[in-house]
């Protein structure tokens, strides 16, 4: 049976009016369906109560739903026990958990790509110095795909100095997936752990912890279809022990005395304090939601969908896109500029116009713009329920916005 979009948009709220936005915003946050709507409401109107410390009926309850939902990520990702999977409030908190966290000797050296979000940077930036650590640059292919090669010379020259790789899976910039099994493979073989910056992939195509083999994954709720304020650091159990505790207080721990305490075991070491009850079993069931749709058919449909937008924008003037011209290496993301415009210009018309929305700016990849001399793009990013004639309807209006852009031009 295809893929029946219709029927996946009646299921979200803000699609099913008769004048609808055309929502392209999705690497930023996306839109949620009902079912994880009732979900969220169903933990404040039935069992608003904590987990993991009163004996009561609620508390019972939001107990058996946690476990349920942590259970329900742990299959999604394929990973091997359910205590891999740590709840944090977002990618950027589950990153800079690990960044705070890993034990580096003064000497290592980390390695990311030059074409983090700063979440996947600046953590590293930052206990880089203070820990008296490198930090170095892969920098990509002339068509900002992933240079395996490059990362091979530095693995050579740094070899077991190499703690930790850590690296977008999917770039918010551009759409690109990094080859990251092979990243991983020779990462290891210098003994160097691997983090993958998975905010980008885990929504839209089916990631396999256990056949990466990546130390951590980080993800975000809100990029997924569940509610905001609720994101996942996935660890394999060893890189997870490996981890100092920083985070402390309520949960953390199995005994305490004024001197010290002993720490609870994986997941709870690293849930400090009460935790987003709702945002958890929302999570939970977008992640039902995704799996009940498929993320074969999900990534095949924003292929469809982003290819279709890339040969609308191509014969446009002005248009230059970011990344590969090839928009099957892009996933769902088109990130592109028009000469005489700034990204901002073409959203807000886009914007006022049509209620077209998409994201401009430097999509928190401020290091890739300015090393590139380029002041930000536009970006549209495509999901589940985006449809064709959506697309259409984008690459009709932004016609008229290149036509502004010729004018501005010849000025
Ligand atoms: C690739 C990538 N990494 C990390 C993040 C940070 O996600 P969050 O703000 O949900 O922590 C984002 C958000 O846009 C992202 O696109």
């Amino acid at each position: 049976m295809g893929y029946d979009v219709e029927k996946v948009r009646q299921d979200f709220p803000l699609l099913a009016g008769s004048k609808p936005p055309i929502y392209f915003d999705n690497a930023c946050i996306t839109l949620r369906p009902r079912q994880v709507i009732d979900k969220v409401n169903e933990y404040y109107e039935e069992y608003p109560a904590c987990a993991g410390r009163s004996v009561h009926r609620l508390s019972r309850r939001v107990d058996e739903e946690v476990y349920k939902a942590r259970r329900l990520v742990q299959r999604f990702i394929h990973a091997k026990k359910e205590e891999e999977v740590i709840f944090q409030r977002n990618a950027t908190e589950a990153i800079n958990l690990v960044a705070r966290s890993f034990p580096f000797r003064k000497g290592d050296v980390i390695l990311v790509s030059d074409k983090e979000h700063n979440s996947n940077l600046l953590p590293w930036q930052v206990v880089a110095e203070k820990k008296g650590l490198a930090l170095d640059v892969i920098h990509s292919n002339d068509d900002n795909t992933f240079s395996l090669d490059t990362l091979k010379d530095q693995l050579a020259r740094y070899g077991s100095r190499v703690a930790m790789v850590a690296v977008g899976h999917t770039a918010n910039l551009d759409g690109v997936t990094v080859p990251a099994r092979d990243i991983i493979k020779h990462a290891h073989r210098v003994g160097a752990k691997v983090l993958l910056d998975a905010a980008q992939s885990i929504p839209h195509q089916a990631v396999n912890a256990r056949t990466l083999d990546a130390d951590y994954l980080a993800f975000s709720g809100h990029k997924m279809l569940g509610p905001s304020g609720i994101g996942v650091l996935y660890g394999q159990e060893k890189s997870l022990q490996a981890l100092d505790v920083n985070n402390v207080g309520g949960e953390t721990v199995q005994d305490a005395t004024y001197e010290r305490a002993t720490w609870e075991g994986l997941p709870h070491r690293f849930e400090a304090g009460l935790q987003h009850y709702a945002g958890i079993l929302g999570l939970g069931t977008a992640v039902e939601y995704l799996q009940r749709a498929g993320l074969k058919h999900v990534y095949h449909h924003e292929q469809l969908l982003n290819q279709s937008l890339h040969d609308g924008l191509r014969e446009l003037p002005g248009v230059s896109f970011i990344g590969p011209e090839d928009a099957r290496l892009r996933g769902g993301i088109t990130s592109f500029n028009i000469g005489g415009l700034s990204g901002h210009d073409v959203a807000s018309m886009l914007s006022a116009s049509k209620d077209i929305m998409i994201r401009s700016g430097a999509h928190c990849v401020h290091a890739w713009f300015n090393k590139h001399g380029i002041n930000g793009s536009a970006r549209a990013s495509l999901y589940l329920y985006n449809t064709e004639e959506e697309v259409s309807s984008f690459v009709e209006e932004v016609k008229g916005v290149a036509r502004l852009g010729k004018r501005r031009r010849k000025r």
